[in-house]
């Protein structure tokens, strides 16, 4: 490629902090600008990365000429709106995950992405994993014969953090479901597809924030059990059995760095180390689709945000998960 890609980054918080790390790491890529709601912060990160242009507001960035990408990663709350005003003003869109807090949103981004001729992808950053792409496409191979059981769960101790901090604020979209239960979800989906039945049970915080969810995805000859939660970590390995072996992905499973196949009795290990974390991936996905002037990746569509974005809404529709500003 002649020509890099020059990013632009909206939200300086900690995602932000190891998404530039991985984005040094891609040759064609170049960060021009960074976005905070401080002009003090983003000239701090703009300062410690070397990006030429440090703006104290989002859409400062939006309109800047000097950026082709806008990577988004505020709270769940706010990726809608930005990531259309940004389609608006002509940007192709990387935004963080869950792409919307609900369906509608979602099918809006989808929309603006149609309209405006832009690119928008979801950084659902396991399904570019290396490994977890391996893993798919044994299952996919029939490496261990048809599926009958996926266990994939996401938890970490998290009820010391701050109450209107975005992990347990439901004003910002905060809950296990949408930060991590989204993993799981997509693991199932990714190797199963949508579910005949969903069952599930939510507990709740003081504040209102869903804290833990257990769920059960039936299909005709499948179950996938899996779990969120911020009540207690968890060791975050995930099992997908078939017929005639076991396919492990060792801890933590949704940033693979391998996965160990067992058939009769035998198991073998694999690595598969990713570069830099592992947002490489998908920061190389969105320029190979944008040097095939692609609006979505085939990798992980529009369509398949959707269909991710619709599990998580009848999940919540079945525990009463709220967002009470938003919705
Ligand atoms: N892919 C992954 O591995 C991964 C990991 C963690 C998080 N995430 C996703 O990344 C997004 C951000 O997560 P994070 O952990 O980086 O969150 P964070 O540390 O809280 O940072 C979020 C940033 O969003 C901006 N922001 C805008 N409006 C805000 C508001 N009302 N309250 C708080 N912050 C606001 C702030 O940036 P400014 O102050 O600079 O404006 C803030 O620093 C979430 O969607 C999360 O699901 C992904």
């Amino acid at each position: 490629m002649d020509q890099k890609i020059r990013w632009g980054i909206i939200g300086l918080g900690k995602i932000a902090h190891s998404f530039v790390q991985d984005l040094a790491l891609v040759n064609e890529a170049v960060i021009t600008a960074v976005a905070s709601r401080s002009l003090e912060k983003a000239k701090e990160f703009a300062s410690e990365y070397e990006v030429s242009l440090a703006f104290g507001s989002y859409k400062e960035l939006m309109e800047c000429e000097e950026v082709d990408v806008v990577y988004i990663a505020t709270p769940h709350r706010f990726h809608a709106n930005l990531s259309i005003m940004a389609m608006d003003l002509g940007k192709h869109v990387l935004c963080e995950k869950p792409l919307g807090i609900n369906k509608k949103e979602v099918e809006a981004m989808i929309a603006s992405s149609k309209k405006n001729k832009v690119f928008l992808m979801e950084a659902l950053w396991s399904r570019f994993n290396p490994a977890i792409r391996k893993v798919k496409s044994l299952v996919d191979n029939g490496e261990i014969g048809n599926i009958a059981y996926v266990h994939a769960d996401f938890a970490f101790y998290a009820l010391d953090r701050d109450l209107k901090g975005r992990v347990l604020n439901p004003e910002l979209g905060g809950g296990s479901l949408l930060d991590v239960g989204i993993y799981p979800i997509f693991l199932a989906y990714l190797l199963l597809g949508k579910p005949d039945e969903v069952l599930s049970t939510s507990s709740f915080y003081s504040n209102g924030a869903e804290i833990q969810t257990s769920i059960i995805f039936k299909y005709q000859h499948a179950q996938a059990v899996l779990y969120s939660g911020f009540t207690s970590n968890s060791t975050m390995r995930a099992q997908i059995s078939g017929e005639k072996g076991i396919i492990t992905i060792p801890e933590r499973w949704h940033q693979a760095q391998g996965y160990s196949v067992q058939k009769e009795q035998q198991q073998e290990a694999f690595r598969l180390p990713t570069q830099g974390k592992g947002y490489f991936y998908e920061i190389k996905e969105v320029h190979a689709c944008l040097a095939e002037g692609k609006l979505e990746s085939d990798l992980w569509s529009h369509q398949n945000s959707l269909d991710l974005i619709g599990l998580m809404d009848t999940i919540r529709d079945q525990n009463g998960i709220h967002f009470p500003s938003s919705e």
